[in-house]
């Protein structure tokens, strides 16, 4: 592979990550273990084909064991250990989680919760992103560190920190409200435009001076959602800030791509990756199947389409995984075999160049000795140890795909602009939650069998034939005017309730709602009227609904669907606009997820979106990447049944010739190389 991500801009460097086929790799922690073992896990990763491995993630309280006195030893050992084994090196800046001695000297770098308490160490991530002291000792030992092994040859790829923000992205201690003042100076000028964007005319809020403005933090009632909206964006930008900090040092002493992994996932969302990608040499994501949720195999479909988004299209690194179980969930799911091989090619599937785990071998001690690894405690006579195996070699089997890039004919939208201003306090319904929304619209699109890209509402979309924003709560005029203008110029759109309600100040839209959408939507919606819980609504399309509906009026849309009953018989719930070549279509409340399959699939062929795969419960995923010479078809059978599917190729995990119809067995997956004239 080479990549590196579309839209650079910020501190990115002229240098692409560069490997040969797809990178096979994990977290490794040798400092958990002693020299013997070492040995044996190189032999190991031999085994596996793991040819890319991050180390010193976790390493300062070993490699600065006490203030500025630092100690390269086994870091040293490590690297020349794995380059003699032909293992290359993510290596981490080692900044992740400081030492306890750090925090003892400087108790002020400890983060402050939105209650005004301090948080301990005895964890990790227990650093305010806005601290000075922080910053100082941590850049202090990525210069070491960059100057160290800057020119090392088994360094492939700079990984600075680690998950910046899953622990700390929100710090409310008063070295965060300074540089948060600061922040709010530059994008307002003066305190007037402040008072403006955040609407503080409401309850005696007014600001006569910067130095009256605070985080965030907790109130006896519900908060002002301008300065929560901006202390958002304030606060994944302070990361930014000193992700690019840490990349200036590295850039001083190496010429090795840069990235850190990021979290597309479903339960954290502090951070504005739209903002961070440019930056990167090479987009990264940590994925983990996540049980709490209704279809955790289609979120993850999910969350690697929006990686892709992410890099621009190009390929990406998927940076963690887990082998097995992880030990963070409340109920740690084991993966069933074949499950783990299914995972990773759905990500390779859908753009993923790479394919790493958190971690190489399982740990004895500390609060991940549950979390599964390549090499688990029971040892290499395993299940899980031979699917590792059979899973590099495959693999290595397919590296002629990587550099090849998914085609697709939809767009979702995606903002984690509306995600914060959507799901704050005081809003209509407690019960609608953006991320809620947007999986429901893709799981249908999934169910069938369309490939999607999820872009930022910024995004070109001329390509696209069907574009869908689903709950897209706030949006700037700038995006509205996107959206409004892919329509009008023949564009099909599919626009869910909820969505253009708010500018980027989260100020509401009048004239009727959807203020941002209405006059392409052709409706004017008077009021929400949001549903209690368990109220299920009936549509005189035969389909159900609940959480929401509106008082809505057509002005020159048609009505497709109204309520039967409910707050609002006669209503109508689904509407579609015409214009000159596109379609603008409204639905108003949330229709349960076989109606909206069906809606999507009148939609889409109206649209005449191509869809790869068949119809399935997303049991069966069909993708297929575009290279220079050939197509790759991704088949993913998540089923009990074998299935099959027309194509015609050679199939690279078996090596066996395809002619016409493929047969995809129970639980395995096939990757087609297309003959050029299918
Ligand atoms: C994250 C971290 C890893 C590890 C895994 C466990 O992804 O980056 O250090 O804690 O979670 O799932």
């Amino acid at each position: 592979m080479n990549s590196r991500a579309a839209t650079s801009d910020g501190t990115a460097s002229a240098t692409p990550f560069v490997h040969e086929g797809f990178a096979y790799g994990c977290d490794y922690n040798p400092e958990q273990w002693g020299p013997e073992v070492w040995a044996d896990d190189v032999r190991l990763m031999r085994e596996a084909g793991v040819d890319l491995v991050a180390i010193n993630i976790f390493g300062w309280s070993h490699i600065e064991p006490r203030p500025g006195e630092y100690d390269f030893t086994t870091l040293d050992t490590v690297i020349e250990l794995l380059h003699a084994n032909g293992i290359r090196v993510n290596l981490g800046t080692g900044t992740s989680s400081p030492p306890p001695w750090l925090s003892t000297l400087h108790p002020e770098i400890l983060p402050v919760t939105d209650d005004g308490t301090s948080r301990f160490p005895g964890g990790r991530q227990a650093w305010c992103p806005s601290s000075a002291v922080f910053r100082e000792h941590a850049l202090a030992l990525v210069e070491q560190v960059a100057m160290r092994y800057g020119h090392h040859p088994a360094i492939a790829l700079w990984h600075v920190s680690n998950e910046l923000g899953c622990h700390n992205a929100l710090c409310y201690c008063d070295d965060t409200a300074a540089a948060f003042r600061l922040w709010l100076q530059a994008r307002y000028g003066t305190i007037e435009a402040l008072n403006e964007a955040w609407g503080t005319s409401f309850w005696s809020q007014r600001y006569g001076q910067w130095a009256e403005i605070l985080t965030p933090r907790r109130t006896l009632s519900s908060r002002n959602p301008g300065q929560v909206l901006d202390f958002h964006r304030f606060s994944s930008a302070e990361l930014l800030d000193y992700f690019r900090r840490e990349t200036a040092v590295l850039r001083r002493h190496s010429t090795v791509a840069v990235t850190t992994n990021f979290m597309v996932t479903a339960h954290i969302r502090n951070l504005d990756y739209w903002s961070w990608a440019g930056d990167m040499d090479i987009v990264a994501n940590d994925h983990y199947l996540d049980h709490r949720l209704a279809d955790p195999t289609t979120e993850l479909a999910f969350a690697a389409d929006l990686t892709r988004g992410l890099a621009g299209g190009a390929p990406w690194l998927l940076m963690e995984q887990a082998a097995g179980a992880v030990n963070w969930q409340p109920h740690n799911l084991a993966k069933a075999p074949g499950e783990m091989t299914r995972n990773s090619l759905a990500h390779v599937a859908r753009g993923a160049d790479g394919i790493c785990f958190f971690q190489w071998r399982a740990s004895l001690q500390g609060s991940e000795k549950f979390h599964s690894a390549l090499v688990p405690h029971a040892g290499t006579d395993t299940v899980l140890w031979r699917e590792v195996v059979a899973l590099g070699a495959t693999l290595g089997r397919l590296a002629e795909v990587t550099g090849s890039r998914v085609v697709a004919d939809v767009a979702i939208l995606f903002s984690w602009e509306s995600w914060w201003s959507g799901d704050g306090e005081s809003r209509p319904s407690q019960s609608v939650r953006y991320l809620d929304q947007m999986h429901a619209a893709y799981t249908a699109l999934h169910e069938l069998g369309v490939t999607v890209d999820i872009v930022s509402p910024d995004a070109d979309l001329s390509g696209y034939r069907l574009v869908v924003a689903p709950a897209l709560y706030l949006v700037s005029d700038a995006q509205a005017e996107n959206l409004n203008a892919y329509v009008a110029s023949g564009g099909h759109a599919l626009i869910t309730f909820f969505s253009g309600i708010v500018d980027e100040d989260d100020r509401v839209r009048t004239g009727g709602y959807p203020g941002a959408f209405r006059e392409i939507l052709g409706i004017t919606v008077e009021e929400f009227s949001p549903l209690l819980p368990g109220h299920v609504l009936a549509l005189d399309s035969g389909a159900a609904a609940t959480l929401w509906a509106e008082r809505l009026r057509v002005d020159t849309a048609e009505v497709v669907a109204s309520y039967v009953d409910g707050p609002l018989p006669g209503v109508p719930a689904v509407t579609r606009n015409r214009h000159v070549g596109g379609t603008a279509w409204y639905v108003a409340t949330a229709l349960e997820a076989g109606a909206l399959r069906d809606l999507l699939r009148t939609i889409a062929q109206e649209a005449r979106v191509t869809a790869l795969g068949p119809e399935s419960a997303g049991t069966i995923e069909v993708v297929r990447r575009m290279g220079t010479t050939h197509s790759y078809l991704f088949i993913i059978n998540h089923g009990p049944d074998d299935v099959e599917l027309a194509a015609s190729g050679h199939e690279l995990v078996t090596d066996e010739s395809v002619d016409r119809i493929v047969r995809v067995p129970a639980r395995a997956v096939r990757v087609i190389r297309e003959d050029p004239a299918s």
